[in-house]
């Protein structure tokens, strides 16, 4: 726990920063509830799917592999189900879509989790930044091929950050979704994680009328192989200035576990949540129109990167 997780105060949900996922399952029984969560081998999908496992779930865990999912996810125990997902490869999204549909069964919780951060150099995957392909065009691609299969009152959980407020200054920028005009490690990692809070608010809007709901989560600042672009210095700084603001695994996963399956989070969507409570989220963040028209601009990426899954 970090000097700042022990001054803050509780929210209005009974929890905080310094709660833990293990601490709000307490005492919930998952048992029968299926929860799929993108990057589940590592930092806080693997913490996710450990306490979620704990808890009597089955977790359905992506990897890059389905021999990395399943070295990562036998080790908990529990009910886990191994599936392969190459979010940069819409061939592979694809065939992790249909994997999950034969499975056959209704997903009450979807955690888009996976992500990468801060490439040092634009990176291009199918003539798009990196970041924003892998984190926002990927998982577009997973969760609207998923929709009908997450249970009528599921709940999808969408990873963002609060770095989508180091966003370039116009929010998405989408006349430089190459990267070609201009690339900021961190800014780009921010629009990517601005997309993801846009789609979650667009998404849910659409779900309007049903039961399902959709949310975007910071789960913090963590020390786990996200850092893996970042500089020596970056690092350094982290871990120096850690004691004071860095969340442990536990309760980094905190927050997208409260979403994905804690009674107190059921009924609500498209919200920005942190600390396992609502929070708010930058001006951009809000911003219906930019959302609508990242989802516009999302569905002519995916027509032309190999269709809808
Ligand atoms: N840690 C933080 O401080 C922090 C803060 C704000 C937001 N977040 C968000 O939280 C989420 C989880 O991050 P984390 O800290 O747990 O990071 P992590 O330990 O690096 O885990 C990220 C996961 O995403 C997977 N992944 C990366 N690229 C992928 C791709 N192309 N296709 C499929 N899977 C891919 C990774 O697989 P490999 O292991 O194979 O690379 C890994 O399983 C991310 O969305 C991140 O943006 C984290």
């Amino acid at each position: 726990m970090s000097l700042m997780s022990m001054l803050s105060k509780n929210g209005p949900s009974g929890f905080g920063a310094s709660t833990t996922a293990e601490a709000l399952t307490s005492g919930l029984d998952l048992t029968g509830r299926h929860v799929l969560i993108t990057g589940s081998n590592s930092g806080l999908g693997l913490e996710a799917a450990r306490v979620l496992t704990m808890r009597g779930a089955t977790v359905i865990g992506t990897a890059r592999t389905v021999e990395k999912a399943r070295e990562a996810l036998a080790p908990l125990g529990g009910k886990t189900i191994p599936i392969a997902l190459e979010l940069g490869e819409p061939d592979s999204v694809r065939a992790s879509v249909a994997s999950v549909r034969a499975l056959g069964v209704r997903i009450d919780a979807l955690i888009a989790n996976a992500g990468i951060m801060a490439l040092p150099k634009l990176e291009k995957l199918h003539g798009y930044e990196k970041q924003f392909f892998t984190n926002h065009i990927g998982h577009f691609l997973f969760v609207t091929g998923l929709v009908d299969q997450v249970a009528d009152d599921g709940r999808i959980v969408i990873l963002s950050s609060g770095a989508h407020k180091n966003a370039p200054a116009t929010g998405i920028e989408l006349d430089n979704l190459t990267g070609e005009l201009h690339y900021s490690a961190w800014k780009n990692y921010g629009q990517s994680k601005l997309a993801n809070l846009l789609f979650a608010r667009e998404l849910a809007r659409r779900l309007g009328g049903t039961k399902k709901t959709v949310n975007a989560v910071h789960p913090g600042v963590i020390a786990t192989n996200l850092g893996r672009h970042m500089g020596t210095m970056e690092r350094v700084g982290i871990l120096v200035s850690g004691p004071l603001f860095l969340k442990t695994p536990g309760e980094g996963a905190a927050t997208e576990v409260w979403a994905a399956v804690h009674p107190g989070a059921a009924g609500i969507t498209g919200q920005y949540m942190q600390d396992c409570n609502v929070a708010e989220s930058s001006a951009f963040g809000k911003d219906m129109a930019l959302a609508a028209k990242l989802w516009t601009a999302t569905e002519a990426i995916v027509a032309k990167v190999g269709g809808p899954a």
